[in-house]
C-alpha cells in the first residue's frame, strides 16, 4: 500500500466528515500488518474491525462500513426470538489489544441495532445486523470503514481472504491476555464444494444444508477457522488493491474440525436490504463496482471437485506398528514410552519424570533428554516439559507433555496418533489394542501388546464403580473404559510392572482412548482413564494436536438408551453377576464352568469365587466310588459363539468340599481351584443369595441341550412356592429343595445330566445363584440359601448378597395340599428320585 493514500485520509480526519462518504474511502488499510489456527494481526491492519461490547466484555465482532454504521451478525443480538436494546450495546473502534490502555480507541454507543425480517435462526441464514452509532466515529489510520460487495459482486472460489476477531483459539479455548486481534487467511469454498464438505456426516452425526446468502471458507481439513467470540466479524477478500468484505462469521460445527468449514454470511446479496436501511443518513456505505480484473475469477464454474479431507492421524500401516510411537530417553532410566500428538509435541505419563511423585518440580536435566521417533535416524531434543497440574494426586491425569525443539514432519513415520473429542463414544465391540505405556524396555515389539476389544460402558463401569452408582450414557465422557483381552498371567506376573495405553480404531484410523494405571492389580479388564476428558488441555497446550470427530456413528440399541443406567448391587467382594451386553461376543454366561470329571463326564458349575466353582455333589462323585476323581475345570468357554483360545481359562480343582449333613447326601460341593480366576467378562462369579427368591426377579435354568457341543441355553421358569412344591412331591422333598414350573414344552430343553443351575436375575440387574438341579431332575434344584454358612466359612469370597425377600421356608404340612394336587406328580420316576437323594454319597 502507497503512502500517498495516506495523507488525504489524514486531513480527512482532522476535517468534518464530507458530505458523500466516497467509494475511494473503503477498504484501504495502513501499509504495515482467531481465530483458530491464525496469528496476532498488526496494530492497524484492520482498521474497521470493531469489538461489540455488553455488559463490559467482548461479545461479537462487526466492522465499520460508514462513519455511523457497524454490520455485525443478528445472532449477536437476538435471544429467545427478542431483539436486545440497543442502549446495552457499545463499539470499540481502532482497538488492536483488548487489555490495558485502548490507545487510539474510542468507543460509542449503539442508537439503533436493524436486524432482517426474517431472521429468526443462524441455520436458516439473514444472520446480519445494522448498528446505528449515536454519533459518527473518529476516522483515522486505526479507524476506517471497508468496502461492501455489490449484489453482482463474484469472488473466485479458492480466493484467500481473511477472517479476523477476538474470538476462542480452539474450541473452549479463549483467546489469553493480552487478547491481541487474530487474522486468519481462509479460503472461499464454492458452494457445491461446501455442501458436498457438509454432507458427510461429522461431528454430532450432523449434516447440513447451505443456503442461499451464505458463505463458506475455510479448508477441508480444518484446524483453521472462526471461533466463537469471532461472530459478527468479517471475512475480506483484496481486490484490485482493496478490500471488499465478503462474509460476517456467522456460525460452524465446532472449530476448525474436519470437512466442517466456518459459514458466514455472504454480504452481497444484502446489498439492498443494507442501502435501503442506511437510507437517508449520510455519508452512507460504499459500494464499489468489482474491479475488472477480479471478475474473471472462477467462479462460475459449477464443476467444483468435491474434496472430502481423511483423517491426518491415526493411520498406522498394520496394527502393532505404531507411527506416533515414541520413546523419552532420560540419563540414568529406563526409557518411557510415550506417543506423539503433533509434529511437536510427545504426551507420556507425568510419573516418568517427576522423581518423586510428591515433588513438582519441573525436571532440571531437560537438555539431556532424547525422543526417538519411529523412521527418524536421529533423536529429537525437548524444549518444554508441561505436566498435567493434577498429575502428582490423580492417576487418571498422570500425562505430561513434552515439546520438541524442532517440530518433525510428519508423514507416513512418524506421524500422531488422533485424540477423541470429549463427547466420543467408542462402541463396545471396538476394536482395540494394549501398547506399552510409561516406563519400560527398549525393545519393543507386537509381543508387548495386546489384542483387544472395547466393553460395554455399563458393563465396564458397574465393574469397577460401586452399586447404584449411575452410569454415564453414550455421549457423555466415561468414567472408564475396559477393553476385553487375552489372560495376561501367563508367566505368573500378570504384568503388574507395566502400564498400558489403549488405542481404539474406528474406520481405519487409531485413537489413542485411554491410559492405564497400576492400582486395578489382576482384576480384568483392566480400567483405563478416558484419555477424551484430557483432550481440551491437549489442544490448549500444544495448539496443535490432531483432534478427531468420532469416525463410527452406528450406536445400535445402545445409543437410543435414554434412561439412565445403574450398576446392581455389589457385596464387599466387589461386583457380582455381572452380565455382559449381548453385544460382546461369547461373553454371555462368565459364571458358567464346564466341569470335566475324569475325561469322560461334562457337568455345570458355577463360579462363585476367584477360585471356586460351585456343582451338584452328584455330577462329581460317583457312588459307591472310593477315589477322588481328576477334575478340571474351564471357563470362558460357553457363549453363543465361543471365545478364541485365549480368552478360555483351565484350572484344576485341587480339593472337593462337601457339607456336613447328618444321614443325607450332601446335594452341593465345592470345588476348590488350583489358583485364583482374576475376574474377566470371560470368568466373574455370580452373587448368592441367603434365601427365599428375590422380589421381582425372573429366573431361568441354564445348561445346554448336547454334551458334546456344550451351547448354553437359557430357559424361564417360576420357582413354585414352598407349599406348591411340598403338595405336588408329596412331603417326600429334604428341606431346601426349590420346584420349578416351565413353560409348556420348554421342559426338556437342557441335559440332565449336567446339573444345570437355577439362575435368577434381580430386579436390581445382577444374577443370581437359586441352585443346582438334583440327580436325575428337570424340576428339582438344591437350594443354595440354607448352605449360606458352609459356602461363606469355605469360600471367604462368596459373594452373598444381603437377604431380600421372604425368609426361607420350613417344610411345611402336606394337610394343606389342595386334594386334587396331591399325588399329581407321584409318578414311580419322582419316587425313584427321592430314593436317591436319600442315598449317602461317599464322604470323604
Ligand atoms: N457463532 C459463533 C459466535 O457467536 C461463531 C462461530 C464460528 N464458528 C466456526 N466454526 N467458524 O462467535
Amino acid at each position: 500500500m502507497s503512502q500517498h493514500l495516506f495523507l488525504p485520509l489524514v486531513i480527512f480526519v482532522i476535517s468534518p466528515i464530507p458530505e458523500a462518504f466516497q467509494d475511494s474511502d473503503c477498504g484501504r488499510p495502513e501499509p504495515s500488518a482467531r481465530i483458530m489456527g491464525g496469528s496476532d494481526a498488526q496494530p492497524g491492519a484492520w482498521p474497521w474491525q470493531v469489538s461489540l461490547h455488553q455488559g463490559g466484555g467482548h461479545i461479537c465482532g462487526g466492522s465499520l462500513i460508514a462513519p455511523s454504521w457497524v454490520l455485525s451478525a443478528a445472532h449477536c443480538f437476538v435471544s429467545n426470538g427478542t431483539l436486545e436494546q440497543a442502549s446495552e450495546w457499545s463499539v470499540l473502534l481502532g482497538v488492536h489489544s483488548q487489555d490495558g490502555p485502548l490507545d487510539g480507541a474510542h468507543v460509542r454507543s449503539v442508537a439503533a441495532i436493524l436486524v432482517p425480517d426474517n431472521y429468526s435462526k443462524v441455520e436458516l441464514g439473514a444472520d446480519l445486523a445494522l448498528l446505528r452509532l449515536t454519533s459518527p466515529a473518529k476516522l483515522s489510520p486505526t479507524v476506517r470503514p471497508i468496502c461492501l460487495p455489490r449484489a453482482s459482486h463474484r469472488f473466485a472460489h479458492g480466493t484467500a481472504c481473511w477472517a479476523t476477531g477476538w474470538g476462542d483459539l480452539q474450541e473452549d479455548d479463549p483467546l489469553p491476555l493480552p487478547w491481541v486481534l487474530q487474522e486468519v487467511e481462509l479460503r472461499l469454498l464454492g458452494e457445491a464444494a461446501c455442501q458436498c464438505l457438509y454432507s458427510r456426516p461429522g461431528p454430532f452425526n450432523l449434516t447440513f444444508q447451505l443456503l442461499p446468502g451464505m458463505l463458506c471458507a475455510g479448508y477441508p481439513e480444518g484446524r483453521r477457522d472462526t471461533c466463537q467470540g469471532d461472530s459478527g466479524g468479517p471475512l475480506v477478500c483484496k481486490e484490485g488493491g482493496r478490500w471488499f468484505q465478503a462474509g460476517i462469521t456467522s456460525f460452524g460445527f465446532g472449530c476448525g474440525r474436519r470437512n466442517r468449514p466456518g459459514v458466514f454470511t455472504a454480504v452481497g446479496p444484502y446489498e439492498t436490504w443494507i442501502r435501503e436501511q442506511v437510507m437517508g443518513l449520510e455519508p452512507g456505505p460504499a459500494f464499489p463496482s468489482q474491479p475488472q480484473e477480479s471478475q474473471t475469477g472462477t467462479w462460475e464454474s459449477r464443476e467444483e471437485n468435491c474434496t472430502i479431507a481423511l483423517p491426518e492421524c491415526g493411520k498406522a500401516p498394520r496394527p502393532g506398528v505404531w507411527p506416533w510411537e515414541a520413546q523419552v530417553i532420560m540419563p540414568g532410566s529406563r526409557p518411557c514410552h510415550g506417543t506423539l500428538v503433533s509434529e511437536s509435541w510427545v504426551l507420556a505419563p507425568a510419573s516418568c519424570f517427576l522423581d518423586s511423585i510428591t515433588s513438582d518440580n519441573p525436571p532440571r536435566d531437560l537438555d539431556a533428554w532424547r525422543v526417538l521417533l519411529p523412521s527418524r535416524t536421529r533423536s529429537e531434543r525437548v524444549s518444554r516439559f508441561v505436566p498435567h497440574e493434577n498429575a502428582t494426586w490423580d492417576d487418571a491425569s498422570d500425562l505430561a507433555l513434552l515439546q520438541l525443539r524442532a517440530p518433525v514432519n510428519l508423514s507416513a513415520a512418524p506421524r500422531a496418533v488422533c485424540l477423541p473429542y470429549p463427547e466420543h463414544y467408542f462402541l463396545p465391540g471396538s476394536r482395540c489394542r494394549l501398547a506399552l505405556w510409561g516406563r519400560g524396555e527398549h525393545a519393543l515389539g507386537p509381543s508387548a501388546q495386546l489384542e483387544a476389544e472395547l466393553l460395554g460402558g455399563w458393563w465396564c463401569h458397574c465393574l469397577y464403580g460401586h452399586q447404584g452408582a449411575s452410569v454415564p450414557p453414550p455421549g457423555h465422557p466415561p468414567h472408564r473404559l475396559c477393553p476385553y483381552y487375552q489372560e495376561e498371567e501367563e508367566a505368573g506376573r500378570c504384568w503388574n510392572d507395566s502400564r498400558w495405553s489403549l488405542m481404539c480404531l474406528e474406520e481405519g484410523t487409531w485413537f489413542l482412548a485411554g491410559i492405564g494405571d497400576f492400582s486395578s492389580g489382576c482384576l480384568r479388564p483392566r480400567a483405563f482413564s478416558p484419555v477424551q476428558t484430557h483432550s481440551p488441555w491437549i489442544s490448549h497446550v500444544t495448539r496443535g494436536a490432531y483432534l478427531e470427530d468420532q469416525l463410527a456413528w452406528d450406536w445400535g440399541s445402545e445409543g437410543e438408551e435414554t434412561e439412565t443406567q445403574t450398576c446392581p448391587p455389589h457385596t464387599e467382594h466387589g461386583a457380582c453377576g455381572l452380565r455382559p451386553e449381548a453385544a460382546q461376543k461369547g461373553t454371555l454366561w462368565p459364571w458358567l464352568a464346564e466341569v470335566h470329571v475324569a475325561g469322560d463326564r461334562v457337568c455345570t458349575g458355577i463360579l462363585v469365587a476367584p477360585g471356586w466353582v460351585l456343582v451338584a455333589t452328584h455330577c462329581v462323585l460317583r457312588l459307591g466310588s472310593t477315589t477322588v476323581p481328576n477334575i478340571e475345570v474351564y471357563l470362558g468357554r460357553a457363549g453363543a459363539s465361543p471365545l478364541p483360545q485365549g480368552h478360555q481359562v483351565s484350572r484344576l480343582v485341587i480339593s472337593i468340599r462337601l457339607p456336613r449333613h447328618l444321614g443325607l447326601g450332601p446335594p452341593l460341593a465345592l470345588l476348590e481351584l488350583s489358583s485364583r480366576v482374576e475376574p474377566s467378562p470371560s470368568a466373574l462369579p455370580i452373587c448368592l443369595h441367603p434365601g427365599g427368591v428375590p422380589p421381582g426377579a425372573s429366573c431361568w435354568v441354564l445348561g445346554w441341550k448336547d454334551p458334546q457341543d456344550r451351547v448354553p441355553v437359557a430357559t424361564i421358569v417360576s420357582i413354585l412356592t414352598p407349599r406348591l412344591c411340598h403338595c405336588l412331591y408329596q412331603g417326600i422333598l429334604p428341606p431346601g429343595t426349590l420346584c420349578v414350573l416351565y413353560a409348556e414344552g420348554q421342559e426338556d430343553r437342557c441335559e440332565v445330566t449336567s446339573a444345570p443351575p437355577l439362575l435368577c436375575q434381580t430386579e436390581g440387574g445382577s444374577w443370581v445363584l437359586m441352585g443346582m438341579a438334583v440327580r436325575g431332575s428337570q424340576e428339582l434344584f438344591a437350594a443354595i440359601g440354607p448352605e449360606e454358612a458352609w459356602i461363606s466359612q469355605t469360600v471367604a469370597e462368596a459373594h452373598f448378597l444381603p437377604p431380600s425377600g421372604s425368609p426361607y421356608w420350613p417344610p411345611a404340612g402336606s394337610d394343606l395340599c389342595p386334594p386334587d394336587m396331591a399325588g399329581a406328580s407321584g409318578s414311580p420316576q419322582a419316587a425313584a428320585l427321592i430314593l436317591l437323594l436319600l442315598t449317602p454319597l461317599i464322604q470323604d
